[in-house]
């Protein structure tokens, strides 16, 4: 019983009911149509029929008077067909014809209006079968009165048959039109039946689920995708965020530890001012150091819950080049290195402007630390390019560089490599680099270049005619993330 008020109440079922009342409405529309005009088209043959023989009898009558009539109509009265004739003298006797009986008031008033009567055929044991024909009566000179009518035999048969089918073809229209909507809306129910139970099984179970599709590319399998979709970015979430909390309890206990000896080691130990003074002084050192990762791990956390697309706009990566080569040439050259900038003028790309120059001053200032070589001036470069339809920012050194299998574990948070530990850090520079791509709808990539190093991020280009035109339809493409990382 709830199984069929479930199916009752469904939109399936109420646009099945819908769409068989209206095409019911109409086909009874079509069949009163159809059989209205037939008729009228059938009436019209027997109203013309019946005029032109009248026409003809009329003349026989001009040209030979009664006795030609009388010889004309018992001549025509021996080829049976559906034309019926009578003709009776002023004392209503009949003097020729194949009527054998008729309503009386037919032949009395014979003002040559059409009626439809009902009427006997004169002969072959016919008399008994009453039947319907369209006539017309006239009175003639000397009292006579000629009957010339057409038997609507035929017609009636065929405006049966006709009823008949239509009203066949409108049984047969409501119940494959039923069939077809119960097989219809059964299909839709089942569709979301299984898209809510797979989404039940989601919610009491594991992220890692996803929806079914069938494969037909249907709504159902869009609205599939879409939900799958918004599971994936749930599931990334989720995972950033343990990530952030697993960072915490582990790679921040080690810090605080450190912090908790130094100051009961100062308070048991340190003597006198100078002593208390540089106790408190590597203190905030080092709380100095934990409040640079909390920073870092919380910007990291924020950039990857940001919705891609959502900060973006066009901007002159030629421009940003120079800008950030500008805030840099003096230190490197301090250090006594060089600094070269390629890129060319229209370079632009869809980005938010200042994660990307964050992300250069990361990799920058990862050169700075562990790509000088051993034996040597630095040289950096920082390039911006064109290349497969994505916007490319790269920079480089000439140092030892990243042994190919840390590649990627180099991004990971807290990665330091064992050669770099002299230099200051958190391990968080290059994770931010990798968060940042992703939202861009790139990545983070490294080539070892002998020597050094070659980090590189790839951004989506601007369509230029789309910008000038500055719909709304551009802005949408520009979100759009050929990875789907
Ligand atoms: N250009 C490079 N050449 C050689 N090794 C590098 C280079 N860039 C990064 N690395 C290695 O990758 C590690 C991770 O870099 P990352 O930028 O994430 O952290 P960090 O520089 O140590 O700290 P932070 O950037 O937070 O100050 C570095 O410790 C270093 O070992
Ligand atoms: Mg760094």
């Amino acid at each position: 019983m709830t199984r069929l008020t479930r199916f009752v109440r469904t939109t399936a079922f109420k646009l099945s009911l819908l769409y068989i009342a209206v095409f019911t409405v109409m086909s009874g529309v079509l069949v009163v149509y159809v059989s209205e005009s037939t008729d009228n088209l059938m009436s019209e043959q027997v109203v013309q029929a019946v005029d032109s023989e009248l026409k003809g009898l009329s003349d026989v009558y001009v040209r030979g008077g009664i006795r030609d009539l009388v010889e004309t109509i018992d001549d025509r009265t021996q080829h049976p067909d559906a034309s019926l004739y009578l003709l009776v003298d002023f004392a209503g006797n009949a003097l020729v014809g194949n009527i054998a009986r008729l309503p009386t008031v037919v032949l009395e008033e014979a003002d040559g209006g059409l009626r439809r009567v009902r009427y006997t055929l004169l002969g072959q044991g016919t008399e008994d079968v009453e039947r319907q024909a369209m006539v017309r009566t006239f009175e003639l000179r000397g009292g006579f009165r000629l009957l010339v009518g057409r038997d609507l035999g035929d017609q009636l048969r065929f405006s049966n048959l006709l009823a008949n089918a239509l009203r066949l073809w409108l049984v047969v229209v409501v119940v494959m039109a039923a069939i077809t909507w119960l097989f219809v809306s059964r299909r839709v129910m089942k569709r979301i039946d299984d898209i809510s139970a797979s989404s039940r099984m989601i919610m009491d179970g594991d992220l890692t689920e996803r929806l079914s599709l069938a494969g037909t590319n249907d709504e159902f399998d869009r609205l599939a995708v879409n939900l799958n979709d918004m599971l994936d970015r749930i599931e990334l979430l989720m995972q950033s965020m343990k990530d952030v909390t697993d960072n915490i309890a582990h790679d921040l206990k080690t810090p605080l530890t450190r912090l908790q000896t130094r100051v009961e080691t100062a308070l048991r130990d340190a003597k006198g001012e100078d002593g208390y003074r540089s106790a408190l002084e590597s203190t905030l050192h080092e709380t100095d150091h934990l409040l640079r990762i909390f920073n870092a791990l919380l910007r990291i956390a924020r950039i990857e819950s940001m919705a891609p697309g959502s900060v973006m706009e066009p901007a002159d990566m030629n421009r940003l080049v120079a800008e950030i080569a500008e805030l840099y040439e003096p230190l490197i050259e301090d250090e006594g290195g060089r600094l070269e900038t390629d890129a060319p003028d229209n370079l632009e790309a869809v980005c938010n402007r200042d994660l990307i120059s964050q992300v250069l001053v990361n990799l920058i200032e990862n050169a700075l630390k562990y790509g000088r070589p051993a034996d040597g001036a630095l040289v950096l470069r920082l390039t911006g390019e064109e290349k497969q339809g994505r916007v490319m920012l790269s920079v480089s050194d000439n140092g030892p560089g990243i042994p190919e299998k840390d590649h990627e574990r180099v991004m990971d948070r807290f990665v330091r490599l064992e050669e770099s530990r002299s230099e200051p850090g958190t391990g968080l520079g290059l994770s931010l680099v990798k968060a940042v791509a992703r939202l861009h709808g790139g990545d983070l990539r490294f080539k070892n270049e002998d020597p050094g190093l070659c980090a590189r991020i790839d951004l989506t280009p601007v369509s230029h005619d789309s910008v000038r035109s500055g719909d709304g339809e551009e802005r949408s493409g520009r979100t759009e993330q050929p990875n789907g990382n």
